[in-house]
């Protein structure tokens, strides 16, 4: 049986793949762990260890306590948190991923996951249908970051067998934790917005198109990834994966069919910035062929299920 560990376990995807994990693998075989208090949900289902990324001895004791055979290392700082504490950022995101595959080469572990994004694509790359192989030239930290990370996990398969995998993660949307820190964000704060006060203030423009995911399909095609068969993976970096694309002005016309009287205006923040370095949409074929990547939500279906969720927490 796998023993898995997972870092950032409270954050976004953490907390949802957390819950799926226990679910398929058993809840005494998911080891969570953050560096934050876990809700009691999370604590209550399985084993929960605090644990800060940079620290590789703990991590390392951990991996030993729990004999972990996988881990999925989730802990970063997001696009535009790293905008603005840019050496911490780099910091803490290349020397974690650096702590895990440690640990996968020393302890040979069956299985890491690592999250890529978009953010690996810039101002040069093809930006409709952005394809799995093409120029990229990040100008953020958070995805200079992402792309060095790609080597690195492409090289810890390529050099010393430990068997990576990694998607490069469109925007994802979801209801259980919040996301924080990204320039995607506003997917998900409108909810809560229209929900609480009938306004948002967007801080991209109403055209920034840019390709999301809604969170059933991200951890579905996840776990996916990892229980495929190693043979059928031809990309060892990290694959495309698409979603769903939109402009906010498309989302907010989809939310106003369920709330007419919904007031959105925009002020565009320095994530404009970022958000127009990134592809608006991406083509995920290798991915498809590869492990049978294949999304179930679509706009219309997510925001329903954005606005129900939502407002059964929010009452
Ligand atoms: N959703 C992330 C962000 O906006 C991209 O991976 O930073």
């Amino acid at each position: 049986m796998e023993k898995i560990l997972i870092t950032g376990a409270c954050g976004q995807i953490g907390t949802d793949l957390t819950f799926e994990l226990r679910e398929r693998y058993g809840n005494d075989n998911v080891v969570a762990t953050d560096i934050k208090e876990p809700e009691s949900e999370m604590k209550e289902s399985g084993p929960f260890e605090f644990l800060d990324v940079m620290d590789a001895e703990k991590m390392h004791s951990l991996v030993k306590k729990y004999n972990i055979t996988q881990i999925y290392h989730l802990a970063a700082l997001l696009s535009g948190t790293a905008e603005k504490m840019p050496l911490k950022a780099w910091d803490i995101n290349m020397q974690s991923l650096m702590n895990v595959l440690e640990l996968g080469r020393t302890e040979k572990l069956n299985r890491i996951f690592w999250p890529s994004s978009i953010a690996v694509f810039g101002p040069s790359t093809p930006k409709q249908n952005t394809p799995q192989t093409c120029v990229m030239d990040p100008n953020t930290v958070y995805g200079i970051s992402k792309l060095a990370g790609e080597r690195w996990v492409q090289y810890y398969y390529e050099k010393y067998g430990v068997d990576t995998r990694s998607i490069r993660y469109p925007g994802l949307i979801s209801y259980k934790a919040e996301p924080g820190g990204g320039t995607t964000d506003y997917a998900v704060e409108i909810f809560y917005e229209a929900i609480r006060k009938g306004e948002y203030t967007c801080f991209l423009k109403e055209d920034a198109a840019l390709p999301m995911q809604f969170m059933p399909d991200a951890i579905k095609a996840t776990i996916d990834l990892m229980e495929a068969d190693s043979a059928s993976l031809s990309v060892r970096s990290s694959y495309n994966v698409a979603g769903i694309s939109f402009k906010p002005e498309e989302m907010v016309a989809e939310i106003k069919k369920h709330m007419p009287d919904l007031k959105v205006d925009y002020e565009p923040d320095f994530r404009q910035d970022i958000a127009e370095s990134w592809p608006g949409s991406i083509d995920d074929t290798v991915a498809r062929e590869d492990w049978s990547l294949k999304n179930e939500y679509d706009l219309e279906r997510m925001t329903k299920v954005m606005l129900e969720e939502i407002g059964k927490k929010l009452k």
